[in-house]
């Protein structure tokens, strides 16, 4: 748990209806409120890290296209959502951060544990309600696009039939667009696995690696009787990035989806409702489960091999001005072309998501505290820059509703202009929140 020192130091009080800066309170109040949800719920929005994403196009040096950017943009977007979402300002990258997961995401009485919850919980939408406790932890996204079918049981054959059922079934959204969901799949079909040098391309690890995960690389491959003859690389298939599509019975309460391993050091706790903390725990669970009568330092063999193939290289980066802003100009990149061509929903959809996550700049790297309460003269004040360029997002979307193009693109580059004194105009560093 990365982020988790973050929250004992900094509170976090009040948020957000999108463009309403006064929602967000200052950093350093004592609980985090979160509009219409318990106290004590935690989306993590002080946090100093983030997982890093690698999206296909960029690391193949190109750039997010524009469905990409506008599949990107609608991810961060809680406009998609239902009444008690959208007030919440629950977004799918709050839960699923970057593509990856939120560790911290936490709801006093819909998640058992931080990093899930219960996807019928009623409380998002009351028809889903199916009065049972059923937590299921975030899946990370990483690699998508390999490992359908979706869902941790493994019920929905396409991305875009899930990403519909998240929208209109989980958070009782109103009926997405069908370029909207067309979007949201480009943009997860980008999300790649973090590498790890530890693997070759079949799965296999390399010669260099260590000698006790070679050993248990022999187990994972090995057939036991206990397993009916099967292998834990049967299920778990190198060659298809540790999954094979398929569902089964492992013993923890009916039927799941093999998941992969790959980068799965990182999203501890296991298995689909995070019952073990370690893989320790998860062979124990498979010697106990199917008789495979593991030696003791076999055990540790085998827990030696999933920490080298689940590793993942650069696996968070620091959360800054500078990364949120960069984030924010992706978004933003998409409206050169829907001013161009009028197509005023995406100007909504990319304006509301750029203006909420403006806000939450604004308080997040609110740098009065620093300064005693009072910024100097020299020192812009972050939170005006943000409600300014809120302002030029908003001339944005009235003058193209309005039909005047011209004035439209004049907004744009008065928005460029002032978004780049936020990246560029400040004395103090690489400002994340400041220590206290
Ligand atoms: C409140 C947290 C939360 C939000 C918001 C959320 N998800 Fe999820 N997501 C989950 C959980 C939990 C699961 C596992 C649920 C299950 O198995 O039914 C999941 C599963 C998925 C899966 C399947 C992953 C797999 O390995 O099969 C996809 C794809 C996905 N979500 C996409 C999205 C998209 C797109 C959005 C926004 C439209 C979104 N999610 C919003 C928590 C969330
Ligand atoms: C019959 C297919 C099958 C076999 C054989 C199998 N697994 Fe799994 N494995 C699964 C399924 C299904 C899950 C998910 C269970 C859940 O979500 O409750 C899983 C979960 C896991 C996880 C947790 C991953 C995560 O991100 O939560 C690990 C680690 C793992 N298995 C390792 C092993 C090892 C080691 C063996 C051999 C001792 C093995 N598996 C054998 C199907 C299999």
């Amino acid at each position: 748990m990365l982020n988790s020192f973050a929250s004992r130091r900094f509170g976090v009080a009040g948020i957000l209806v999108a463009a309403s800066l006064a929602a967000f309170a200052t950093p350093g109040s004592q609980a985090q409120t979160i509009a219409g949800l318990p106290k004590g719920t935690d989306f993590a929005l002080d946090a100093r890290e983030r997982p890093r994403q690698i999206l296909k196009s960029e690391a193949e040096g190109g750039r997010q296209s524009y469905m990409v950017a506008l599949g990107n943009a609608a991810f961060s977007s809680p406009m998609l959502f239902g009444e008690k979402a959208k007030e919440a300002g629950l977004s799918c990258d709050t839960c699923h951060r970057q593509g990856d997961i939120n560790t911290r995401f936490f709801i006093p009485g819909i998640s058992a544990h931080r990093g899930g919850l219960d996807p019928t919980n009623g409380f998002f939408n009351p028809v889903q309600d199916d009065g049972v406790a059923n937590h299921v932890d975030i899946p990370s996204l990483r690699g998508i696009r390999f490992l359908a079918p979706y869902g941790r049981d493994g019920r929905i054959g396409s991305l875009r039939e899930f990403a519909r059922h998240v929208i209109v079934n989980e958070f009782a959204g109103p009926e997405p667009e069908p370029r909207v969901l067309d979007a949201l799949v480009a943009y997860m079909d980008q999300i790649d696995f973090l590498p790890n040098a530890k693997l070759n391309r079949l799965g296999r690890l390399v010669s260099s690696a260590d000698p006790a995960a070679k050993r248990g690389e022999a187990l994972f491959v090995k057939p036991f009787a206990g397993m009916d003859g099967k292998s834990c690389a049967s299920c778990h298939v190198p060659e298809s990035l540790f999954a094979d599509g398929r569902r089964h019975d492992v013993g923890s309460d009916g039927l799941f989806k093999t998941p992969t391993l790959i980068n799965a050091g990182l999203t501890a706790p296991y298995f689909h409702d995070g019952r073990y903390t370690s893989f320790l725990e998860v062979v124990e669970h498979f010697d106990r489960v199917f008789s495979l009568k593991l030696k003791p330092d076999e055990t540790e063999d085998l827990v030696a091999y999933l920490d080298a193939v689940s590793a993942g290289e650069g696996s968070y980066e620091p959360v800054t001005r500078q990364t949120a802003m960069r984030e924010v100009s992706t978004y933003v990149s998409v409206l050169d072309h829907a001013i161009e061509a009028n197509d005023l929903a995406a100007i909504g959809l990319v304006v509301d998501t750029v203006n909420f996550d403006l806000n939450w700049i604004g308080w997040r790297f609110d740098t009065r505290a620093e300064f005693g309460g009072r910024l100097p003269a020299d020192v812009p004040d972050i939170r005006v820059v943000s409600a300014q360029l809120i302002g030029d997002m908003s001339a944005i979307r009235d003058l193209a509703r309005a039909g005047n193009r011209a004035a439209a693109k004049t907004a744009l580059a008065n928005y460029h202009a002032r978004a780049r004194t936020i990246v560029s105009n400040y004395p103090v560093g690489n400002l994340a929140l400041p220590s206290r």
